[in-house]
């Protein structure tokens, strides 16, 4: 799994948003649904379709008709600040949620919630959170899908690192990944160099 990452000016830009720490609430939030907008838009690329006969007010044609089995997983908390930018661009999806949150210790994360359709085998599956660091929250989410019957996952993550993704590769989960940049490095706390700190915290307050 080679980790497609999107170049798009417009997402260097708001990227350039979510990094500064000079970004208040309001720019931050605005950005990353951008991004998630832009990001989701690449991730949903290979979405199944049918052919289907279209009736136009000229003639007969044919168009394409999306098949509706698509479900967005939002990785709490910091993964709802993408969820609504899927949504609008596939309103038809169904949610699933997970809840993690990584112990600042250990850095290892902890599953707080697991609310998932029970048969995943037929659906589109895209995870959505904004930070892969060490690996552990999308590893532990993507396993608990696979345990349901998830056959594929395509994760959205705004920012990823070496480490984060050298970890999902040796997991051998079927899962591809987007983004919008490889960093540097993950620092001694745990935390993307040069990243943009903490994604939850700066979206929805300290925790
Ligand atoms: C952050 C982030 C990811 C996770 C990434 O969430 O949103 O879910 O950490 O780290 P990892 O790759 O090392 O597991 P956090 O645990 O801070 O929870 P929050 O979204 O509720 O703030």
């Amino acid at each position: 799994m080679e980790p497609n990452v999107i170049t798009h000016p417009l997402v260097a830009d708001r990227l350039r948003i979510v990094r500064d720490a000079s970004s208040d609430t309001a720019q931050f939030r605005s950005a990353m649904e951008q991004l998630g907008q832009m990001l989701s838009y690449e991730a949903l690329t290979n979405l199944e379709f049918d052919t289907v006969p279209v009736t136009t007010p000229v003639t007969e044609t044919t168009g394409t008709y999306v098949h509706r089995n698509v479900l967005f997983v939002p990785v709490l908390r910091a993964g709802l600040g993408i969820l609504d930018a899927a949504l609008r661009l596939v309103p038809e999806a169904s949610i699933g949620f997970v809840g993690m949150a990584r112990n600042e210790e250990s850095h290892v994360p902890e599953a707080y919630l697991a609310s998932l359709p029970k048969d995943l085998d037929a659906k589109q599956i895209f995870v959505l959170d904004p930070m892969l660091a060490t690996g552990g929250s999308l590893i532990a989410t993507c396993e608990e899908l696979v345990s349901r019957g998830a056959k594929h996952i395509t994760a959205v993550c705004v920012l990823c690192a070496p480490e984060g993704i050298a970890a999902l590769q040796e997991s051998g989960l079927p899962v591809s990944l987007v983004t919008a940049s490889i960093d540097e490095r993950l620092n001694s706390d745990a935390f993307i160099v040069p990243g943009l700190g903490d994604a939850g915290d700066r979206l929805f307050g300290p925790r």
